[in-house]
């Protein structure tokens, strides 16, 4: 065959052809998460290749053991742990590589394992990493073999010693692992840093700093700034960069008319990075980003583009409710859709680096996010936790987290340490200060966003604030200590921010009259809870919190008075699993949250709508099933209107208005059967009702999917509502029937709940009853496209079901 018959375009067609069929991807990111084996407890020297582990169980990560486990008041991790075990475990992954792959670089990246993990490839092992949250890396490639000869990862887990952890850990592999794959020459495991020091409506100069990594010779590196709509907006090109070790490419760029992030319009730019050397492309990444800049004052606040936004967020722990800390990105989001549509804007991810998905959703979604590395240093908390690795690891840890995070737009302040006891005690204990130094120094290395820490003692003598080194002040609780001119006294003319409040204690649809009755548990913890109600609930009217916490209403009253408050981080957002503060044993989950563990909310969310969204609102409760005769206190929070006028069975209980810094109007009424309804106006017209029945004996289920089409990931999830009502269709409010679920078709329950802090069945039953009137299915995609089907029956009840679509 002659070349010279064909023209030059075929030529070209061909040569463009070969490079897609036979070019290797530049880098591959593998999910590494299907096909383990796991075994709970010890085992004989599992770590060996040759260790036969065909009895395991068979799983799919991210896994948490713990959550599966019966609950139990006798597990050393206490109720404060969530009364689940935790224990030794390991899992295997027996796995091959193409012949093609030798030569390259081949990573493992787990995003987080709890905790004390020790992985081992093909028997080798790389040591132990203590901490549970940290995000960590190693280099597999010197151990591996190719072209179908098997490979063997092993991970060992031991999160045995207890207690470890002030709430409920969980245990495992409980975040995603991924198999990096890379040529000789590549960009390193978290190896850009993008800053934009200059930043207006006009113009914004982005920094770019790659690392690169390889073992000689020469490559041409070129970055490309994409916008949203996925344009080209600015590309350069460093050539004949000599990559020894490592080498930095630095970049500078000019974007016109950029787009800011915002947080009602989280615009996210990616940087694209090719390495190419002879005209080969060596390695692409990518890395979102965003275009903002933002400014904490002593005076005003924070501010946010030239805008002055007040932070109302909320701190949450890891946990998914039911499905336990296994990571699980819809989990995630459905949470932060509920935290938005309460008109939250701010995440603190206490006290702990969160999964990387948390802060991808906060970018794509706009919060502004606290991300904290510790919740204590050298002195410790519980007996075995991180403090026993601290010395050894806080460096390493810290910079990691760090570089990990810091091309996140959503994360706006670094938090070092949640009540760390090193803020010395009256007699003057100075031994943190040394360790703030060394992180202060650590953070300005990598970064310049500003640091904190989570102060719960505020007195002069904190060595922590004292030593002016964070960037911020940050008080935890105090709330009657927040005028800037106290703060200001105390620690001179630095930027100030709650970084924890509040901490009530409610459970979902249950009251304690009379509403002004204040319920301030535990006055000791040495001693049971005096007047402790024996449900173990908490009442959701405002009157049930912590001493060294307030209700809701007294916090929010001085957090909107000063404008110097930059923000707060409100304690929690959602109940979680451990910390049952007030209560002891049966009580297994936290009872903080404005939304409840099952993500329903308490009467409080509606609070927080009427302040900080624009959200007609009109809030009333409580329910209006009570005992003839008794006094009933009726709240109602309502916002864009100018009254509320209350009746009961049609007759007027009289029109009320918010005066002063009240945040919300209330009847005290004697209760009858039949209807309460409010009405708010504004002008003297009806802007909103809210009509509440009296409701009769369960009679029908109602089930209620969040979405009722999802994807056939194997991941995705459906959050289905199941409510008892009675024969009119009204909610009732103490239910408590047992919900039997049925499923069929392309899917499975991957947990129930109820949202209760004191029930002990188990989350993975394929039944729950339901509490104060609500219950949850959690369904999950098994992978296949098709349909799921659930059915809730109860008995004399009448049944219902749901249709979910799966593609
Ligand atoms: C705080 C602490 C939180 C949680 C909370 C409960 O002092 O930072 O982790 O324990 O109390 O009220």
């Amino acid at each position: 065959m002659q070349l010279r018959q064909f023209s030059l375009p075929f030529l070209c067609f061909l040569l463009c052809l070969h490079q897609t069929l036979f070019a290797q991807p530049t880098r591959v990111r593998e999910d590494f998460d299907k096909n383990w084996t796991f075994h709970l407890g010890e085992a004989e020297r599992p770590q060996s290749v040759s260790f036969n582990d065909a009895s395991w169980r068979k799983l799919n990560l991210p896994h948490d053991w713990s959550i599966e486990l019966p609950f139990d008041s006798t597990s050393p991790t206490g109720t404060g742990g969530g009364a689940l075990r935790g224990g030794l475990g390991w899992y295997r992954k027996t796995f091959t590589l193409p012949a093609t792959d030798k030569g390259k670089n081949i990573f493992i990246d787990f995003d987080g394992v709890y905790c004390n993990s020790e992985v081992f490839i093909n028997g080798h092992s790389f040591g132990v990493r203590p901490n549970g949250y940290i995000s960590f890396r190693y280099d597999l490639t010197s151990f591996l073999k190719y072209g179908g000869e098997k490979n063997v990862i092993v991970v060992k887990v031991d999160n045995s010693k207890q207690p470890n952890s002030r709430w409920y850990s969980g245990s495992g592999i409980y975040r995603n692992v991924w198999l990096v794959k890379t040529n000789s020459i590549y960009v390193d495991n978290w190896g850009t840093y993008i800053t934009t020091p200059k930043v207006s409506a006009s113009s914004a100069t982005v920094n770019i700093s790659t690392d690169i990594l390889g073992t000689g010779g020469y490559a041409d590196i070129t970055t490309t700034i994409v916008n949203a709509a996925g344009k080209p907006v600015a590309s350069q090109t460093q050539k004949n960069i000599h990559i020894g070790a490592l080498q930095t490419a630095k970049q500078v760029f000019n974007i016109q008319a950029p787009v800011l992030w915002s947080l009602e319009n989280p615009y996210l730019y990616k940087a694209v990075t090719k390495i190419t050397s002879n005209g080969k492309l060596l390695d692409q990444y990518t890395t979102p980003f965003g275009i903002r800049y933002f400014n904490f004052d002593v005076d005003k606040g924070f501010s946010l583009n030239g805008k002055k936004v007040k932070i109302v967020g909320v701190c949450n722990h890891h946990d998914l409710g039911c499905l336990g800390t296994a990571i699980n990105t819809r989990a995630l989001e459905r949470q932060l859709q509920i935290m938005k549509d309460m008109g939250v804007n701010g995440i603190r991810t206490s006290h702990n680096p969160p999964a990387p998905e948390l802060l991808d959703l906060c970018d794509k979604m706009g919060f502004i996010v606290m991300d904290e590395t510790f919740d204590m240093w050298k002195r410790s908390k519980t007996q075995y936790d991180y403090s026993n690795d601290f010395d050894e690891w806080y460096k390493k840890d810290l910079t990691d987290h760090i570089l990990r995070d810091r091309n996140h737009p959503s994360v706006f302040i670094w938090s070092v340490g949640n009540e760390i006891p090193e803020q010395g005690g009256k007699k003057g204990d100075s031994s943190g200060i040394m360790y703030l130094r060394e992180m202060q120094q650590i953070v300005r290395k990598l970064d310049t966003r500003p640091t904190v820490t989570a102060n719960n003692h505020v007195q002069s003598w904190n060595q922590l604030l004292k030593s002016d080194i964070n960037d911020l002040i940050g008080y935890n609780y105090h709330h009657n200590d927040w005028h800037p001119d106290s703060v200001q006294k105390t620690w001179g003319r630095k930027p100030f921010i709650v970084t924890e409040s509040v901490s009530a204690l409610q459970s979902r649809g249950h009251y304690d009259m009379p509403s002004d009755s204040m319920r301030i548990w535990p006055k000791r913890w040495d001693l049971p809870v005096d007047n402790a109600n024996a449900d173990l609930t908490c009442s959701a009217y405002e009157n049930c919190f912590t001493p060294w916490g307030s209700s809701h209403l007294a916090t929010l009253r001085m957090f909107l008075k000063h404008e110097s408050i930059s923000g707060m981080y409100v304690w929690t957002g959602f109940d979680y699993m451990g910390e049952p503060t007030p209560y002891p044993w049966p009580a297994r989950s936290s009872y903080f949250g404005i939304v409840d563990l099952a993500g329903f909310p308490k009467d409080v969310y509606y609070l927080y709508q009427s302040l900080f969204t624009t959200k007609n609102v009109l809030h009333l409760f409580p329910h209006w099933n009570w005992q003839p005769s008794q006094t009933i206190d009726m709240w109602a929070y309502y916002n864009n209107a100018d009254e509320v006028e209350l009746f009961i069975n049609g007759r007027s209980q009289g029109v009320k208005k918010k005066s002063g810094d009240e945040l919300y109007v209330m009847w005290r009424v004697q209760y009858e059967a039949g209807k309460v309804e409010a009405v708010s106006r504004k002008g003297g017209k009806v802007v909103a009702s809210k009509l509440i029945k009296t409701a009769g004996a369960p009679a029908k289920i109602i089930v209620q999917a969040d979405r009722s089409t999802i994807k056939a990931d194997g991941k995705d999830l459906s959050f289905v509502t199941v409510k008892v009502v009675d024969k009119d269709g009204n909610l009732v409010p103490d239910a408590a029937n047992r919900i039997k679920f049925k499923i069929a078709g392309s899917g499975f329950i991957a947990g129930v709940d109820n949202g209760c802090q004191t029930n002990l069945e188990s989350f993975k039953a394929g039944n729950v009853k339901a509490f104060n009137g609500l219950a949850l299915a959690v369904v999950q995609s098994n992978g296949k496209p098709g349909s799921i089907k659930l059915q809730a029956q109860s008995a004399g009840l009448l049944p219902a079901a749901i249709d979910i679509i799966v593609k």
